[in-house]
């Protein structure tokens, strides 16, 4: 949400935007929100009648503002002029099942955004359409080249660059188990990270932990399925590329990135996704 100005939704007259809003401190907008949050409330914008939306709250019941973002963006959307596409829901963190919350909802969204397609075959077309390219590739050369001098050489380097904001250390799973019955209707793992001081033989960063410290995981898809989809692509894992935007978008692109590591750490890659 930080990414996007708050001025651009009362242009948003196509698509239809979806709020997820979390609701942090005693009843406030996560930090991520605060800009959004504060235009709004300074009245800074009195029009979003072409805005199309749709809110999901997250929230905790032992808080007494139980998701009180979510409430405040759906009401505040509506006031301006928003059509609602679907009611407001707010999954609780405490009691409640938050993923399954969100999960009905987001079915029953779909519902009804497929429905209201139907009944618009402009709309219907419109969805039809190819989308437009937002950048451009330019391939640099190899890694360790003059030219692609500015590509982070490693994983950790990439990481820390792309959240410059946390601090990102390399560590081992000590031990990983298996807590839910019925893994195949969704896993729950229970893992022990390896966090003691770095020695000699085990080259893990001390981790620390202050109360309300999140810790974030960055999923790594491992070099033999980035070789593989390289190999299935044409393309040599060593060449640094880099990333052109072609439309006015307020996005942070990294730079410029070799293969590998944009293979390996900057994309979902599912191995099997049609086991039979
Ligand atoms: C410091 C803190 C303050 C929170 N304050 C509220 C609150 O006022 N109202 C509420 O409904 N939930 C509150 N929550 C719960 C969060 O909204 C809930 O955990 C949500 O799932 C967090 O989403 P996020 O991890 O994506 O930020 C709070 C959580 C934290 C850690």
């Amino acid at each position: 949400m930080e990414a996007y100005p708050p001025e651009k939704l009362q242009e948003e007259d196509e698509a239809p935007v979806i709020f997820l809003m979390a609701t942090h401190g005693e009843g406030e907008p996560t930090d991520n929100a605060a800009a959004f949050y504060r235009f709004f409330e300074e009245e800074r914008c009195d029009n979003l009648k072409s805005v199309k939306f749709a809110v999901f709250g997250l929230g905790n019941r032992q808080y007494q503002h139980f998701g009180a973002m979510g409430v405040w963006a759906d009401a505040k959307v509506a006031a301006l002029g928003g059509t609602r596409l679907h009611e407001l829901a707010i999954g609780d963190d405490d009691q409640g099942d938050m993923e399954g919350e969100f999960e009905a909802w987001r079915e029953s969204l779909w519902r009804t955004l497929c429905g209201a397609d139907a009944a618009d075959s402009a709309s219907a077309a419109r969805s039809l359409a190819p989308a437009a390219a937002q950048f451009e590739c330019t391939w640099l050369g190899p890694a360790g080249s003059e030219a692609a001098a500015a590509a982070p050489a490693d994983a950790l380097t990439f990481l820390s660059r792309a959240h410059p904001k946390h601090a990102v250390h390399a560590c081992r799973v000590a031990s990983a188990c298996e807590l839910a019955q019925q893994p195949q209707h969704g896993s729950v793992k229970h893992l022990e990270l390896a966090c003691a001081a770095p020695t000699a033989k085990d080259t893990a960063a001390r981790l620390t932990y202050a109360m309300a410290d999140d810790l974030a995981v960055y999923p790594d898809n491992g070099a033999a399925l980035a070789a593989s989809v390289a190999a299935r692509l044409g393309l040599e894992l060593e060449q640094v590329f880099e990333l052109t935007l072609t439309l006015t978008l307020t996005l942070t692109l990294t730079p410029t990135l070799t293969l590998t590591l944009t293979l390996t750490l900057t994309l979902t890659l599912n191995p099997n996704p049609n086991p039979t």
